[in-house]
């Protein structure tokens, strides 16, 4: 037994194989339930007991010599395996067809605003910008803010400067005073642009998102006028069937004011949680320019009226598109930004 404990050891040690296939031929020719060191096992229970300590001894030798190879080389060809698929990973293939590009897609907001454009261009509205960070004044002395109105407080608006204030406006109204400090009527914008508000972010408050104003003054500008052009609007947007329901509202800056819902676009009006068993949703805030804000901005209220409205453009996406977390629209995830085709 000692002369075989010898020999196998001897052929363990030489064991050179070149494939994990042989490495387990030699694994099951070994430890397998008939190999060798299993047989020599079998064999050491009938050996006389004064030899059975040493015997012992050079069998578990035997052992642990053969389970430490098996696992080396197994170690080894798997490392080897490893590497030559990197090399092979890293081998140009010149023949191989190229992959199609990617087409890039709009933000979602940028295809709404466009869309809301769009839909006021075909009607003269004409765009109009202004500047993001803006003065007191622009944003709300001229727009008949109360000197203690809460929109003015530090809680409410980024402050740059105090005394003179200079802030981020924290709406499109702005640039309506802008409009009309340097035109006289016939005026008609539509007036897109960022804004600012001192919120906590949330899924339904950001502290920037879009806006988008509307203008229009001229001689007998009616409030049938806002009517129609916004329920045209609606349809355009919203698709045919919409309708639009007007509540009073209060803004400084209009006179009367309203709040416009427009008939859920999912539920066509029966009621679903979207629109919270109501049939509406808000779209946005309108109403008569007030005289005052003619006036401050240069513009005669004895002969001319007008109609302002003004709308979040997360939210008109967030109707259009089903998306509830405005903080999606911000985060540049592509994986949702590559979801929007153009909204038509
Ligand atoms: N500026 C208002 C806001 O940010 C929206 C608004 C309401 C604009 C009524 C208007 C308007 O032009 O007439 O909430």
């Amino acid at each position: 037994m000692t002369e075989k404990i010898e020999t196998l050891l001897n052929e363990v040690a030489a064991f050179a194989p070149k494939t994990w296939d042989e490495v387990e031929a030699f694994r099951i020719r070994m430890l397998g339930k008939k190999g060798a060191v299993t047989a020599l096992f079998d064999q050491f229970k009938a050996a006389p007991a004064e030899q059975k300590r040493t015997l012992g001894q050079a069998m578990n030798r035997l052992k642990s010599a053969t389970v430490e190879k098996i696992n080396e080389l197994k170690a080894r060809l798997e490392e080897l395996a490893l590497s030559s698929a990197e090399a092979s990973a890293a081998a140009l293939d010149m023949t191989r067809p190229a992959g199609a590009d990617r087409v890039g897609s709009r933000h979602p907001i940028s295809l709404v605003r466009n869309r809301i454009l769009e839909i006021f261009g075909r009607i003269g509205f004409v765009p109009a910008e202004g500047p993001e960070i803006e003065d007191d004044w622009h944003v709300f002395t001229a727009l008949n803010f109360p000197p203690e109105h809460p929109a003015r407080d530090m809680q409410d608006t980024f402050f740059i400067e105090k005394d003179p204030d200079i802030l981020l406006r924290t709406h499109t109204s702005s640039i309506q005073v802008r409009v009309m400090q340097s035109q006289q009527p016939p005026i008609r914008v539509i007036c897109p642009g960022r804004v600012f508000r001192n919120e906590a972010i949330s899924y339904r408050a950001h502290c920037i998102f879009h806006q988008v104003e509307g203008l229009y003054i001229d001689e007998n500008v009616s409030f049938a006028d806002l009517k129609q052009t916004i329920l045209h609007f609606a349809k355009e947007m919203f698709g045919e069937k919409s309708e639009i329901r007007m509540r009073p509202s209060y803004f400084p800056f209009t006179e009367p004011s309203t709040e416009v819902d427009v008939s859920c676009n999912l539920c066509g009006g029966k009621g679903c949680p979207v629109c919270k068993y109501t049939g509406w949703l808000e779209i946005m805030g309108a109403g008569m320019v007030d005289p005052n804000v003619l006036e401050a901005c240069g513009i005669d209220s004895k002969r001319y009226s007008g109609f302002a409205f003004g709308m979040g453009v997360e939210r008109i996406a967030m109707l259009k598109y089903g998306v509830k977390d405005l903080r999606l629209y911000f985060e540049n995830d592509l994986r949702f930004l590559r979801q929007f085709t153009p909204v038509i």
